[in-house]
């Protein structure tokens, strides 16, 4: 029954390039209720809309960069008014917004100061990278939820989330030397690996 998402795990792998297979925050979805799945995941997509908008503002001179972004934030805006849509459908409500502790950590492997190539750069790959370890969450919402309607929906988000990756990636070599990307993508990779693992030994769920 679920083959094609089998044959999709394989490819995550590959072109996601996680070190670590899945988010652990995320497995236990048994002792999460749907209205903090869907609540955590409305503040996902918001900050990623946000975040697009801060990149355009600040790199306003880099024309592909606002032009590339300018309909991401449509798009993720969108994405949050489909998972509200979904809370109310369900009568359920928006939360707060919780602190998070993976994205925190992530924040501070970005370059600071320095060149401005070098900031550009750790902005554009943590965005690759949320949007890369999202892809893998919704990959596992997608199949790991009963509700059948649900995992199609996941399903949905994953492949617009493994497209973003992409494109965040593709952006990054636009404006600096593949090698660098490659090589920094690398440490960010594993970086990431070791904050996964990390919040996995404290026993840290989704927040
Ligand atoms: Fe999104
Ligand atoms: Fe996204």
């Amino acid at each position: 029954m679920h083959t094609p998402h089998e044959a999709l795990s394989q490819d995550t792998k590959a072109i996601l390039g996680l070190q670590l297979p899945t988010d652990p925050r995320w497995v236990n979805l048994a002792a999460m209720s749907l209205e903090e799945v869907l609540t955590d995941h409305a503040y996902c997509e918001q900050k990623a809309a946000i975040t697009c908008i801060s990149l355009i503002q600040r790199y306003s001179r880099r024309e592909e960069l606002v032009i590339a972004l300018a309909p991401i934030v449509t798009e993720e805006w969108g994405h949050f008014r489909l998972v509200l849509a979904e809370l109310h459908k369900r009568g359920l409500k928006l939360g707060q917004q919780r602190k998070d502790e993976y994205v925190n950590a992530l924040l501070a492997f970005c370059q600071k100061g320095g060149d401005e190539e070098g900031r550009l750069l750790d902005q554009l790959l943590l965005m690759a990278m949320i949007e890369a370890r999202s892809c893998e969450r919704f990959k596992r919402l997608s199949e790991g939820l009963n509700d059948d309607y649900l995992r199609k929906f996941y399903r949905r988000f994953m492949e617009s989330e493994a497209g973003h990756y992409t494109l965040f990636i593709e952006l990054a070599e636009k404006y600096i030397d593949k090698e660098k990307v490659r090589k920094r993508w690398n440490e960010w990779l594993k970086y990431e690996a070791q904050i996964i693992q990390s919040l996995e030994v404290r026993g840290d769920r989704l927040h």
